[in-house]
């Protein structure tokens, strides 16, 4: 079992299963910092999401983001170069979004993923490895090339 810190933040609408995926994840062993929100107060979800880029960019680590459709978290996390951010409603999603895409931030739906559901995202997304080969060249094409 990885013993890396995993960061994980969420906005209002993804406290309730970033609980889970906390509590989830401890049982496993696994070491995760919670970067917030701590209540279900409303708040922004790009704060979490720029703060949650942050530290894993610092540490070369991997974070979970989670707001109601997870759909701003990915949006504000994909634009700090070098986050790799995947919204996954599916198990499948999870799995190629490290497989193929080397993803470092995976976004959950808290109004959509049952606590069941995202857990076993969040565990195939943990586990994965990068298949690297042909896909670290497309990883990299993914960092905006300057046109001439
Ligand atoms: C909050 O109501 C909601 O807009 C937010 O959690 C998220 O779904 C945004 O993308």
């Amino acid at each position: 079992m990885q013993k890396e810190t995993i960061f994980i933040a969420s906005d209002h609408a993804g406290y309730a299963l970033k609980q889970c995926i906390c509590d989830h994840l401890s049982t496993q062993g696994r070491k995760v910092e919670d970067l917030g929100t701590h209540s279900e107060e409303s708040c922004d979800y790009p704060v979490f999401a720029h703060k949650l880029c942050a530290k894993v960019l610092e540490n070369d680590r991997q974070g979970i983001l989670i707001c109601g459709t997870g759909t701003g978290m990915s949006m504000a996390a994909n634009r700090h170069p070098g986050i790799r951010a995947a919204l996954c409603t599916h198990e499948f999603q999870a799995k190629f979004a490290r497989a193929h895409n080397n993803a470092n931030v995976l976004c959950l739906a808290g109004r959509i993923s049952s606590p069941t559901l995202a857990c076993a995202i969040s565990d195939l997304f943990l586990e994965q490895e990068f298949e690297d080969g042909r896909h670290s060249r497309r990883v990299e094409l993914i960092e905006i090339q300057k046109v001439d």
